[in-house]
């Protein structure tokens, strides 16, 4: 009889236990009806940012690019491209041929910006750009060239004309100092000058979003979105310029940077935000800013994973209750683990043996519980990116009077490769009005700059004429 009240003692634990973790996890899994409000509220935000009065207190900032038009197919020639603001900082020769039988042609190099140059001053960081320049033309035996450069800098900046664009807040992981409020492609310039080695043709300063929709219109004309969900999220589009009441003119359209990053930092997604987030925010470079990205992008997930880790371990219900240095560490859990975790093509086994790499020691159970956590997080990011994609369609679809639009997005970052069926289906239920397609970019950002350049160089040359 002990024995069975034993038995019995056990299984009401485990029952609460999992009732426990289930009530943790359900505040991450968001209704339909919530997921319409954030819809809505997104949709307040697009309107707040791109109207004169409203726009400098928005928090969607909706920046203008001054990119008028998707490509044509023209273009041609060959062009240098910096790509920072992702996990790494790459330089790029793109050759682009255009004809019959278009082609673009890459070459590029990476290179690792560490972190004390990320978050020193402003001076390092771009001499350290331009010493990457350096090495990359040295490397390409193109030191005497004079070539057109696009410079994809994938933060919010003010531009006023394409090769002008002013930094209004660093995010992410950077923090270099001296370089908010200035001018990104005279620091490059500066930088360029300094060194005494080389010149360039500074032609155009690219948001990774803009860079990634180019890139895929270049294939598929139907795609005037540009979506990055990758180390941070954001996305871009061509807007009306009647619509656009911070630039001159009402004629055609323009690509806005939409800095979507930034919506709920007026407190309007807090009564969606967990207190794992609150921690996540907390804790990051630049606590209060970029709610929404903190909730959606691959530099944070892996946090808020971490957080709830912590959280279900101090309550006995995970790694026997014993909370490890590795858990306690910052940043652990990075984007490609959380994909592998929660991918339905890993074995529990293999889930352990990934946490065994990460230096946790766990249990059946544990990696059962983990899993979930990784998928509940993962999809509540697809969700939520989702529902501000859906006001985007809409709003597009409301500009040109359709009842239905059928309209491809530019995609990058690896977030997605697993969460795109989720951001699919939810843009389907929000936004039932609209067809969307979703095309995968690889390379977007560099390849777009690029593109974006010989643009530039074509407008130039017509001005000059
Ligand atoms: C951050 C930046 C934004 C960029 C996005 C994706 O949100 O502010 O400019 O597009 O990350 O890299």
């Amino acid at each position: 009889a002990k024995g069975a009240a034993m038995v019995t003692a056990v299984a009401y634990r485990l029952a609460d236990q999992s009732r426990q973790i289930a009530q943790t996890l359900a505040e991450f899994r968001l209704t339909k009806e919530q997921l319409l409000v954030v819809k809505r509220k997104m949709r307040i935000e697009i309107e707040n940012g791109l109207g004169k009065q409203s726009h400098n207190t928005s928090t969607v900032k909706m920046l203008p690019t001054f990119v008028r038009s998707t490509p044509d197919g023209t273009e041609h020639g060959d062009f240098l491209a910096l790509d920072l603001g992702g996990t790494n900082f790459r330089v790029l020769l793109v050759k682009i041929r255009s004809g019959k039988r278009r082609t673009v042609e890459m070459h590029n190099k990476i290179y690792a910006i560490p972190l004390e140059i990320m978050q020193g001053t402003g001076e390092e960081l771009f001499d350290h750009i331009v010493h990457c320049i350096s090495d990359f033309l040295d490397y390409m035996g193109m030191k005497n060239a004079r070539l057109p450069l696009g410079f994809t800098f994938s933060f919010p900046c003010k531009q006023t004309s394409l090769d002008a664009g002013i930094l209004i807040k660093w995010t992410k992981g950077f923090k270099a100092t001296d370089c908010e409020g200035e001018d990104v492609v005279n620091l490059l310039r500066e930088g360029i000058k300094r060194r005494e080695e080389f010149d360039l043709d500074v032609v155009a300063v690219v948001n990774d979003t803009v860079g990634t929709m180019m890139t895929c219109a270049y294939e598929e004309p139907t795609c005037e979105i540009g979506l990055i969900a990758g180390t941070g999220s954001n996305a871009c589009y061509m807007e009306e310029m009647r619509n656009i009441e911070t630039v001159e003119g009402t004629e055609g359209r323009m690509c806005v940077n939409m800095e979507w990053g930034a919506f709920g930092d007026n407190g309007c997604l807090d009564d969606i935000r967990t207190k794992y987030d609150e921690a996540v925010d907390e804790l990051s470079l630049n606590a209060g800013k970029q709610k929404y990205e903190k909730m959606c992008s691959g530099m944070y997930l892996g946090e808020i994973v971490r957080n709830i880790l912590i959280d279900l371990t101090k309550r006995g219900f995970l790694f026997r209750g014993q909370i490890s240095e590795t858990l306690k560490t910052r940043g652990i859990f990075e984007t490609k683990f959380l994909s592998q975790i929660e991918s339905d093509r890993l074995a529990l086994l293999q889930v352990r043996s990934i946490l065994q790499q990460l230096g946790l020691d766990s249990t059946c159970d544990d990696s059962i519980i983990v899993k979930e956590v990784c998928g509940t997080v993962s999809r509540r990011a697809a969700q939520l990116c989702g529902a501000g994609m859906a006001a985007v369609v809409d709003k597009i679809r409301e500009n040109r009077g359709l009842d239905h639009l059928d309209i491809t997005v530019g995609v990058d970052g690896t977030l997605y490769k697993s969460g795109l069926p989720v951001m699919h289906q939810t843009v389907k239920e929000l936004a039932p009005q609209c067809d969307v397609n979703f095309l995968l970019s690889e390379d977007g950002s560099g390849k777009g700059a690029a593109l974006i350049t010989a643009v530039g160089c074509r407008m130039r040359q017509q001005e000059q004429q």
